[in-house]
């Protein structure tokens, strides 16, 4: 019997990959236009967002969210039309300037850069609607203290939410200036693993440095399909987070010295970090689907943000949806560690030692050897990246 060679990579959310950007002759023409309309001024969330749903990286969204989307987003993890999603995607204007705006107007999206303003994309306004910050953040969230990072983002943007369609002229600056080479589209990370042949490719979403649980979930992945793809976000993210240049640089050293390079494909997430934990681990899904990968690894407390999140309940609420909705399919980890008497990382799943045999070290005990100017034990860490994490923390004292 002869096998066919042919495959199909799995289908984008909602069947279609997205592409809202314009080219050629429609390019050239709204260009001008573009300059006499109502200017709204995106912040870095609605930067990432807008690179994100003109890529097709937020299929099926040609935009932001109009009302009834926001609702059904917020209340049923579902948009308008029954799909899945999980996260509200949208424009936060103040009033004042909502009311100089009517639906059905166009406005131009615009990025504030060192030389000026530019415009980056139209939005075809065909919602206009106030909104509940409260409601958002105890359902999305779970809960409505200013103390969590994406709840204090949400109270603090503007009282009114503008949604519809948007045609983008040109991506925001960070495209060609910060991980220029890594930041891959998804029609581009779909051609790749169509070329390596790569059928089944499983996901991995990280806002840190990679460490030895990292690598052992990763790898263990790897192990039952055909590539990986490494897709450290590279969006805002809280102050005290490791930054995303150190992030990346972690793992082009790790990458290059214990990774096979024709089964895994580093790039860049283009993501703002939103921690809503569990509502998160389903967006980060969906986002990789579209990007051509077959399953997604969910570890523990993904997405998680101080004691918001219980360890597992980003692995429980994918079982709010029936697996062929979500399309992709997520792969579970326990907490994982080293063990030392096992000489390997482990889990409560496959180790019988006591903890004092494992090491667990908490990103505050991390911060403070880094801060000592200690190496991070081996075990924990590989001694390359350790280095990295040094002189991001020198850097950082530096800079302050
Ligand atoms: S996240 O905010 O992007 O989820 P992080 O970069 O720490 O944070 O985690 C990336 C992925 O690895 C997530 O799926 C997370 O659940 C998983 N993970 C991180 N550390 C561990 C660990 N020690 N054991 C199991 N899974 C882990």
């Amino acid at each position: 019997m002869t096998y066919t060679q042919k495959f199909h990579l799995i289908a984008p959310h909602g069947g279609t990959l997205i592409n809202r950007v314009l080219t050629g002759d429609a390019h050239a023409e709204k260009s001008d236009y573009a300059a006499t309309l109502e200017k709204i001024y995106l912040s870095e969330i609605n930067l990432a967002d807008l690179e994100m749903i003109s890529n097709g990286a937020l299929s099926p969204l040609n935009g932001y969210m109009g009302s009834a989307d926001y609702q059904s987003v917020v209340r049923d993890m579902r948009l308008a039309n029954g799909l899945p999603w999980s996260i509200p995607v949208t424009l936060a204007v103040s009033t004042e300037q909502a009311d100089r705006i009517k639906i059905g107007q166009e406005v131009a999206l615009v990025e504030r850069r060192e030389d000026g303003d530019h415009i980056l994309a139209i939005l075809e306004v065909s919602d206009k609607y106030t909104y509940d910050r409260e409601t958002e953040a105890r359902e999305v969230y779970k809960t409505t203290e200013s103390a969590h990072p994406g709840v204090a983002r949400l109270y603090k943007q503007g009282d009114v939410l503008l949604g519809g369609d948007i045609w983008l002229l040109e991506y925001p600056q960070r495209v060609t200036r910060e991980f220029a080479d890594l930041r891959y589209t998804p029609t581009q990370t779909r051609s790749i693993f169509t070329e390596r042949n790569w059928r089944r490719v499983v996901g991995f979403q990280t806002r840190n440095p990679i460490h030895r649980a990292h690598e052992y979930i990763q790898k263990t992945a790897l192990e039952i399909v055909d590539g990986l793809l490494l897709h450290p976000l590279v969006g805002e993210t809280k102050s005290d987070d490791i930054s995303a240049a150190v992030r990346v640089e972690s793992y082009e050293a790790i990458v290059s010295a214990y990774y096979p390079a024709s089964r895994v494909l580093l790039a860049a997430f283009p993501a703002a970090m939103r921690y809503a934990g569990p509502r998160e681990a389903i967006f980060h899904a969906i986002a990789r689907k579209n990007y051509g990968c077959s399953h997604f690894i969910v570890g523990r407390d993904h997405a998680g943000v101080g004691k918001y999140y219980g360890s597992y309940d980003a692995h429980y609420i994918f079982d709010q949806f029936e697996p062929e909705e979500i399309g992709i399919t997520p792969l579970f980890f326990e907490h994982t560690f080293f063990c030392r008497k096992c000489g390997s990382v482990v889990s409560a799943k496959t180790c019988p030692h006591e903890s004092s045999d494992h090491v667990v070290l908490s990103g505050t005990q991390v911060r403070e050897m880094l801060s000592r100017g200690e190496d991070l034990p081996v075990e924990f860490t590989r001694p390359e990246v350790s280095q990295i994490l040094m002189r991001g923390v020198q850097q950082r004292v530096v800079e302050q």
